[in-house]
């Protein structure tokens, strides 16, 4: 019997987001994996047209599909895309970023796996306003998140030959929530004698990251340092174009490039379409079909090496031309 399509959902929102979806796509569909693809609305422009920028259609499609394609929301991308996590329930945030032979970056050897805490942190939404001059954000954090992401992270370092997982954290400064963060991560490695564990402040990470990045390799964070450490390690190898990220939980899964609308390039044909398409290489690592996985990281790797790229990168191809080389490359 020949097996089912892969039920995904496309959302490719706004900007370049549509652009660098429907390349994916098409690498996707020349893998010959057989996929049913179904779209759906949400951003800026959907929120202008419907009242929504998350209609109910696209939340119910994203829960019915065995994966989730997102491209990138604009101003609304909050309630697009902190709410798509949120329902289909993603605890983690994989945001790998490594240097590609033939991309000019800042340091060749580095290899980067950020392990993204997806649920709590300021991204809580826990706002208030005292008085008119007076506001707060509160910094949620619970001992059943912070083992939950640091169980994943060990799990996936032993699984990736015992690799070091480095906890970020701001513990000098915030004394209960990095110290409960810190807590379940060292109760979570002491399960994981084999993987070596270190604590570091997230300051001085990121001046590290910038001058030894090779110190790194899993790193396990609360939300939001993670949010800004994972663009910072996209400007080490090469720039936003290149990080694909994966949103994670036990029932769903949601692939979406760590770049957002780029409203400075949309509708111009320029965007890099590489984080995109190794979104789509992670899709397909997700549903078991490593071999196809690999052929797509394959491609996007040998295009990056022979200089066939979007000017970002220093090369001439627009989007469109990018994906078709890449799917030449496969063979
Ligand atoms: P951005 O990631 O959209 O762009 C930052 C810079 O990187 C821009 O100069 C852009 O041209 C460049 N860039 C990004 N992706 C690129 C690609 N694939 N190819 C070539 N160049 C690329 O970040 P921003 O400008 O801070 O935000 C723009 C909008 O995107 C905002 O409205 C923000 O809220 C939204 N945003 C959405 C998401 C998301 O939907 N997941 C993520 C980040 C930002
Ligand atoms: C990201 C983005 C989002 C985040 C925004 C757009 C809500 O910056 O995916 O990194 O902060 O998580
Ligand atoms: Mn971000």
């Amino acid at each position: 019997m020949s097996k089912q399509p892969y039920r995904v959902a496309v959302i490719g929102g706004d900007g370049i987001g549509p652009e660098v979806t429907a390349a994916a796509q098409k690498v996707l569909e020349a893998t010959g994996v057989a996929f049913d693809f179904s779209h759906f609305d949400a951003g800026d422009a959907c929120l202008a047209r419907t009242g929504r920028a998350l209609p109910q259609e696209t939340l119910e499609g994203a829960l019915a599909a065995q994966g989730v394609l997102f491209g990138a929301a604009g101003a609304s991308a909050a309630q697009v895309i902190l709410r798509l996590r949120a329902e289909l329930g993603t605890f983690v945030n994989v945001r790998p970023s490594k240097a590609y032979q033939g991309v000019a970056c800042l340091h060749p050897r580095t290899d980067l796996m950020i392990m993204r805490e997806n649920t709590e942190c300021l991204y809580a939404g826990i706002e208030a306003t005292l008085t008119p001059d007076v506001v707060t954000a509160t910094r949620l954090i619970t001992a059943q998140a912070s083992e939950r992401i640091a169980r994943f992270a060990f799990e996936y370092a032993r699984d990736h030959g015992n690799q070091k997982v480095t906890a970020v954290h701001k513990n000098n400064v915030l004394i209960k929530t990095d110290g409960l963060f810190l807590k379940m991560c060292r109760q979570v490695a002491s399960e994981f004698p084999g993987v070596p564990y270190e604590e570091a402040l997230v300051d001085s990470v990121a001046m590290r990251m910038v001058m030894k990045p090779e110190q790194f390799s899993v790193m396990v964070t609360t939300n939001l340092f993670g949010d800004i450490l994972s663009d910072l390690a996209a400007g080490l190898i090469g720039g936003l174009g290149l990080c694909p990220s994966a949103n994670l939980g036990p029932k769903h899964a949601l692939f979406e490039p760590v770049h957002g609308s780029a409203p400075d390039i949309a509708g111009q044909g320029k965007a890099n379409p590489t984080a995109a398409i190794l979104c789509g290489a992670m899709l397909l690592a997700h549903l078991g079909e490593d071999k196809a996985a690999a052929r797509v990281e394959a491609a996007v790797e040998a295009c990056l090496a022979a200089g066939e790229v979007t000017t970002d990168l220093g090369g001439q191809l627009s989007t469109e031309q990018a994906a078709q080389a890449v799917i030449a490359r496969m063979g």
